[in-house]
């Protein structure tokens, strides 16, 4: 029998907005499905979306939909994005199917009648936005979230209860017996310390909101979003229903299980859901990995900043393989990554326009011109430094094995790239163009072509998890037809036979076009007409105008809006000599808060355009007076 591998990634909220750092996730968990399929193991890859609650309500009235509607898009666009993406999941739950949710009330149930699930009242603060409660001590000072920032709604209703105290050490137990159960060290040694500064027990229903699971025998009652979200890892397979095959295949009887979640809901996956299965004498069988965030210069990607970027603005410019690479390759386990345009260009010339992209053309152009794409396996080595091209190939496989294995991809990758680089590096040593100079070392000549052959064959099917389109494009050149792993050995090709006309696999980017690409593409998020609105806009008449003393740049301005006098400071001064600017008629941002610049009081803001390398240039009228609107 196969060794079998269930591999899950959290379900989305259904909130149609999966950026390049959700995406991370699920591109993390494809990776390691096909890594796992193609060691030959029985892979279930599971992905979906968590679709109840409030927020989803509330987005519903306002969009004048069902929930159900609603949701029903959302879960389309998200799945057509994970196609896109070449994700390989092989089942999409979505927590509002019938087949989810009848489990879920059994598993409600089921921990009631056991008692660990009882009835009692909830007080609290509640943020809508993150469907999250929070404690008075976890709140920030102003009362507001402190995870989103925005206001909290305090809650006082009747609620159900799961008793997390009563597992507490059973699951500390578990956690310390099996060290490798939550990884990276770091995130297993943070929910040890949750653990131990004692668990409250958990509030897991709701009567403010209709949009969810409802306690079967109890229906005010709606099952919140924890129990209903995590519970889709078994839902999924079919537990406690009428056909549970594939629990019992994947589940009990499994090989490898892992749940794959970001740093921010570890403590659910690490905590609650474990508790749950202890609960429900479910045997906890399952690895938690926890990676760290994508973040931008700034920090987070967040809309009020306007820095998010969604994948498929990266995918059009540069392709999906250059987008799940990076993120691949620059995420360290447990640790954040940065992402940003020109380190994005710069990793895209340097791995796969040089190094590989290189290595693929060198290889099979040479192959062509000096074998007519055919090589034949050699009898032995010719040249000294083989065996140490071989040692390399041989460790960076292990290594590569051993880290994709547990989800270090970085470190797989890092050795990877060594290899690349070792064999761009073995061309210059071995200098194939002066060896085919003489007739007399043909051999010699095949020998380090059929080197540099396995070298390439093997990297592309250890970059197959990685960039599948791309490792596929390679199999199709170098003329592979068994991308197995079981071939992951060098000097398993008898006879080599390349495509004839090696295509460029990545043409180098032009790193100063790119950015330049970027900046109106930098666009700040959407507003509405209602936000626009609140801008008050008005021409005013220029009538004064000096330079601010001891500033180059700053000009303090009288200007006429309507019969009213204005004093605006402005930064015009490298742009125009004061008195060139009396007269002009200007747009003029009449609302903005009266704020003192150097100590001169200034009501308002001028428009101006800039960028370019050019000066500041004011936005003028030339027929309209103040008495205009600007709109
Ligand atoms: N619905 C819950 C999960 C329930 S699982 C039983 C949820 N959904 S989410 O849509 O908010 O997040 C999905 C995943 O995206 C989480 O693992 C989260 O950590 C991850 N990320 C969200 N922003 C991220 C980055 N900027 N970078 C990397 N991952 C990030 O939480």
């Amino acid at each position: 029998m196969k060794k079998t591998c269930y591999v899950t990634t959290p379900i989305y909220y259904s909130s149609g907005n999966v950026h390049i750092g959700n995406s991370y996730t699920t591109i993390a968990c494809d990776v390691f499905a096909r890594f796992h399929r193609s060691l030959g193991y029985d892979t279930l890859f599971l992905t979906g979306m968590d679709e109840h609650g409030l927020k989803i309500e509330e987005a519903a009235t306002a969009a004048g939909k069902t929930p159900q509607q609603l949701v029903d898009e959302l879960a389309e666009t998200t799945e057509q994005l994970w196609k896109d993406m070449k994700i390989s999941y092989n089942d999409f739950i979505r927590t509002s199917e019938d087949r989810h949710i009848r489990v879920v009330q059994k598993i409600f149930n089921s921990l009631q009648e056991k008692g660990d699930i009882y009835l009692g009242t909830y007080e609290g603060d509640y943020c809508v936005s993150c469907e999250a409660f929070f404690t008075k001590t976890q709140l920030n000072e102003d009362g507001t979230c402190p995870d989103c920032g925005k206001p909290t709604r305090k809650v006082q209703e009747e609620c159900y209860f799961l008793r997390l105290s009563k597992y507490q050490n059973q699951l500390l137990k578990h956690i310390k017996t099996n060290p490798d159960f939550i990884q990276p060290e770091t995130r297993r040694n943070e929910v040890v310390s949750f653990i131990e500064r004692g668990l409250e027990d958990l509030a897991v229903s709701r009567t403010s909101f209709r949009w969810g699971i409802p306690v079967s025998a109890d229906s005010k009652h709606i099952i919140y979003v924890w129990i209903d979200a995590l519970s889709n890892y078994l839902s999924a397979l079919g537990y406690l229903s009428d056909n549970d095959s594939l629990y019992q295949k994947y589940w009990v009887n499994g090989e490898k299980i892992v749940h794959v979640v970001g740093k921010d809901i570890i403590r659910f996956h690490a905590v609650y859901w474990p508790i749950m299965l202890m609960a429900l004498n479910v045997p906890i069988r399952f690895k938690l990995y926890a990676h760290g965030w994508v973040l931008m210069k700034e920090g987070k990607m967040s809309k009020s900043v306007g820095n998010i970027i969604y994948p498929r603005e990266v995918i059009a410019r540069y392709g999906l393989d250059a987008l799940r690479l990076y993120l691949i390759k620059e995420m360290p386990l447990g640790n954040d990554c940065v992402f940003s345009y020109d380190r994005f260009i710069e990793k895209y010339n340097a791995d796969l326009a040089n190094d590989l992209g290189n290595l693929l053309n060198r290889t099979l152009t040479m192959i062509n011109k000096y074998f007519s794409g055919k090589l034949k396996k050699p009898e032995h080595n010719y040249y000294a430094g083989d065996p140490d091209l071989e040692n390399v190939i041989d460790k960076t496989i292990k290594k590569y094995l051993d880290s994709f294995a547990n989800f270090r991809f970085q470190t797989g990758l890092n050795e990877l790239w060594q290899l690349i680089n070792r064999t761009n590096k073995y061309i210059d040593e071995t200098t194939p163009w002066v060896v085919a100079k003489f007739d007399s070392r043909l051999a010699e000549l095949n020998s380090i072509l059929y080197h540099l052959y396995e070298s390439l064959r093997l990297t592309a099917i250890m970059l197959w998890p990685v960039i599948p389109d791309t490792a596929e494009t390679m199999f199709k050149e170098i003329g592979l037809s068994v991308q197995d792993f079981r071939y992951l050995h060098y000097g398993q090709t008898k006879s080599v036979q390349v495509a004839r006309e090696p295509k460029i696999l990545f043409k180098r980017l032009d790193i100063e076009e790119e950015l330049k690409k970027n900046q109106t593409a930098d666009l700040k998020s959407l507003i509405n007409i209602d936000d626009f609105n609140k801008l008050d806009l008005r021409v005013g008449e220029v009538i004064e105008a000096e330079k601010m003393a001891k500033s180059d740049k700053l000009l303090i301005l009288k200007i006429k809006i309507e019969s009213e006098v204005r004093q605006i400071v402005s930064g015009l001064a490298e742009s125009y000599p004061s008195e060139s600017l009396i007269g002009k008629k200007l747009i003029v941002v009449a609302n903005l808060k009266p704020v003192k610049i150097r100590g001169y009081l200034s009501e308002g803001m001028i428009l101006t355009a800039e960028g370019d390398n050019l000066p500041l240039e004011v936005l003028e009228v030339k027929k309209h007076n103040s008495y205009s609107k600007v709109n």
